[in-house]
């Protein structure tokens, strides 16, 4: 592994790994990148590679000890990392909660929609005095055309994804209660997960493609068949590793598909 200057040359695809995944096993001839940001360093080096023959780049939000809690990730600088380490396309995987049936655990989705309830976090590019305010477009917070390739490579590689569906994203790092589940669900949610934001509202600054596939880990609170079901990091880590195989497929349909 090298540490030299890795970025330079564009890349097919930048992936950001979320709980349980810190790492892509099929990323080979890996260079890793560790750029100094305007806003201070990423959760850890971009590990830039080869997958199904094309160049990509990979990061752990959390960084790769998942030493990072949501809260305390510094969005800013990491998806600043990727751009700089060549990405235009963002595909970030979120471990997430099913609220709607169709989001059980074991599921992947694709979601099209975003409710923020996070707060005290860093949530623009335009925080510091003096810089320009930008007002973006987010109607459709996540890009549509990188979505449809997400969804046809899930069709030519055998992938069930769930089309659609709004990810509420929760400030963390505890679960969420039962009444709060309830409440997001009278919103609209059909998943949860403390990451999408301000991931995605910053993207949309950066002028970053960028979409989430929601990984299924666990009911989020209440909203199984057992609505005294107490969520472990065990069952949630397992549910990931489960997941994994599709998420590979997946990806090298999506760059085999370039
Ligand atoms: N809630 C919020 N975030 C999550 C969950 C959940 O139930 N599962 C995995 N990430």
């Amino acid at each position: 592994m090298s540490t030299a200057h890795a970025a330079g040359r564009a890349l097919d695809l930048a992936v950001i790994g979320g709980t349980g995944v810190y790492a892509l096993a099929e990323l080979a001839d890996i260079e890793a990148f560790e750029p100094q940001t305007p806003y201070g360093p990423p959760s850890g080096p971009v590990r830039i590679g080869t997958f199904a023959g094309r160049r990509i780049g990979f990061l752990a939000r959390h960084g790769e000890g998942h030493g990072v809690p949501p809260h305390r990730i510094n969005y800013r600088a990491n998806l600043a990392a990727l751009k700089q380490a060549g990405a235009q396309r963002v595909l970030a995987l979120n471990t997430v909660g099913g609220i709607d049936a169709r989001y059980a655990p074991g599921v992947l989705g694709c979601p099209d929609q975003l409710i923020d309830y996070t707060w005290g976090r860093i949530s623009t590019l335009c925080e510091e005095a003096g810089t320009e305010v930008l007002h973006v477009d987010f109607g459709e917070p996540y890009t549509p055309a990188l979505r449809a390739d997400v969804l046809a490579a899930a069709r030519r590689a055998g992938v069930a994804v769930v089309d659609g569906g709004c990810y509420g994203a929760t400030q963390g790092p505890r679960l969420e209660t039962r009444a709060e589940i309830a409440r997001m669900r009278r919103d609209g949610c059909d998943l949860v997960g403390m990451t999408g934001m301000p991931e995605a509202g910053l993207a949309r600054e950066l002028g970053l493609d960028y979409a989430c596939l929601a990984i299924v880990a666990n009911w989020a609170a209440g909203a199984g068949p057992d609505p005294d079901e107490v969520i472990t990091l065990d069952d949630v880590l397992a549910n990931v590793r489960a997941a994994t195989g599709g998420v590979s497929a997946l990806l090298g349909a999506l760059l085999a598909g370039r």
